[in-house]
């Protein structure tokens, strides 16, 4: 008996936020130097300084919004060290990743420069840790103040004539560990007291993000929330997932079969992770006004041998890809909750779109993923149901006249064949592509950049209200149907 899951067009259950297939872009290892930013002087095709393959890429997958400058680097971080010329800006040691010297080429002109290149929204991570409120005032004067002042001017005289727009601010990162070591009734008042200073200065109403919970610390998200909820629009979530230890973590490429499957059961947890935290805001505002923003996710592997552990640089697999899908599909379940998410990170560290190495650039297999599933952004949940192999999952969407059906099977050998019980819903055009594992690691590197990569995908098969897809072993399938549901006749 082959699962069957009923696809209603008309049960619609809310809205799928662009900004789940948010990005992150830390100062860590070579995300922002040489994966972003190659500087004026590079060889590299750079537009002021930003390597264009890599924002053509990105541009591709219609990256929403971008996080910046960190992770724990955001709470070392000061603004003023990185404006005003290049040569004269004051540099620091990266103390969090590899102790390395930065030069602070890569500033707030720069990442907004990044942002309007990629056509995405910024996010703003402040400094709680070692930072002081008028620095973070400052920022945002600097940043989004449009008349006469002392920042604005100085802005200025620095080259940005007009003000910026900060969709998103987030007061402090990782406040219970690396962002200073804090208690939560200690980071409540002190996020209570940041965040008043954190100004809007223009009309743009600026999203203001506390710092939540590691994992599984549900007591955060309680004393945050009761605390403080009044004052925040998002509180955040980090979470990764590991297929053995956090000692030993595992590697990326090369892993046993058993390493396969605890990595993408793992993925599962972001379910019972949301679900925890989501009940505990529940309490406190149960209208869901404010948003649990799942600003670090992902994988998180062994680094590749012979590289700077303090770099976080891992291959990037059709594993991953799974562990994507999945995570993606959580997302979707719980968006009502989730208004934000960033996957970590966006080149060159841990679960990477795109990897470089010199003048070389290539497309993981997760960057498909965000491909396969562009459809789903801003788009309307259909409410699916029905029940498939414990190694499928899907998700529904639809937008305009094109309902996208998305699925993943991870098993290793066995396909699944599934069908879609349509309804309400006349199908004009079906087309469909895939991003399909030949091996459990499979996966793009510099010798061969398309090894794996998205494909048109033909095993769709359309009869009288049904549509019926045969979902290869390691594959990650999209289903795009055009139509018109009845009532638009
Ligand atoms: O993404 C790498 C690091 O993981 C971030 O800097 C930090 O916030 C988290 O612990």
């Amino acid at each position: 008996m082959k699962p069957h899951i009923q696809v209603t067009a008309s049960r619609k259950t809310g809205t799928i936020s662009r900004y789940i297939y948010g990005q992150f872009a830390e100062h860590l290892g070579r995300c922002i130097y040489e994966g972003v930013w190659v500087g004026l002087d590079s060889d590299i095709p750079h537009k002021n300084g930003i390597r264009q393959d890599v924002v053509e890429a990105l541009r591709a997958i219609q990256v929403p919004v971008i996080r910046w400058p960190g992770g724990c680097f955001a709470d070392e971080y000061h603004w003023k060290d990185g404006i005003g010329p290049a040569e004269e800006r004051k540099t620091m040691v990266n103390t969090h990743w590899g102790g390395i010297t930065e030069n602070n080429h890569f500033g707030t002109h720069e990442f907004f420069e990044l942002c309007q290149q990629v056509g995405a929204e910024a996010y703003i991570n402040g400094n709680v840790g070692s930072g002081t409120v008028q620095e973070m005032q400052e920022w945002m004067e600097y940043m989004t103040m449009g008349g006469e002042s002392p920042m604005a001017n100085w802005r200025r005289e620095n080259g940005q004539e007009e003000p910026w727009k900060v969709e998103f601010f987030g007061v402090g990162n990782e406040s219970w560990g690396c962002g200073g070591n804090m208690r939560p009734e200690y980071y409540a008042d002190l996020y209570r007291r940041y965040q008043t200073y954190v100004r809007q200065y223009g009309t743009d109403r600026v999203y203001k993000i506390a710092c939540g919970a590691n994992g599984y610390d549900y007591n955060w998200t309680d004393v945050l929330m009761k605390n403080a909820h009044a004052y925040m629009d998002g509180l955040s979530l980090h979470h990764y997932v590991v297929p053995r230890t956090w000692d030993d973590k595992g590697a990326a490429t090369g892993f046993p079969e058993a390493e396969w499957y605890s990595l993408v059961e793992n993925a599962k947890s972001m379910d019972e992770l949301i679900t925890k935290h989501s009940t505990i805001m529940d309490r406190y505002d149960p209208e869901k006004r404010v948003g649990l923003i799942i600003d670090e996710w992902g994988s998180w592997l062994n680094v590749e041998p012979g590289t700077n552990r303090g770099f976080l640089y891992q291959q990037n697999t059709i594993r991953d890809a799974m562990v994507a899908s999945l995570t993606l599909n959580i997302f979707h379940k719980h968006a009502e909750r989730v208004h934000m998410a960033n996957i970590a990170q966006m080149v060159n560290v841990l679960q990477a779109m795109i990897l470089t190495e010199g003048e070389k650039m290539l497309k993981t297999p997760t960057y498909y993923v965000f491909d396969l599933y562009k459809n789903h952004m801003d788009a309307t949940k259909i409410d699916a149901i029905g029940t498939t192999k414990e190694t499928t999952d899907y998700t529904v969407s639809k937008k305009g006249n094109t309902i996208t059906a998305s699925f993943c099977n991870y098993h290793l050998t066995e396909e699944d064949v599934v069908v879609l019980d349509i309804a309400d819903f006349d199908i004009r055009t079906i087309t469909a592509e895939a991003l399909i594992g030949k091996v459990m690691d499979d996966h793009n590197n510099f010798e061969n950049p398309e090894n794996i990569k998205k494909e048109a995908f033909h095993d769709v098969k359309q009869e009288q209200g049904t549509v019926t897809v045969k979902i290869p072993p390691m594959g990650i399938v999209s289903v795009y149907m055009e139509g018109v549901e009845p009532n638009q006749y």
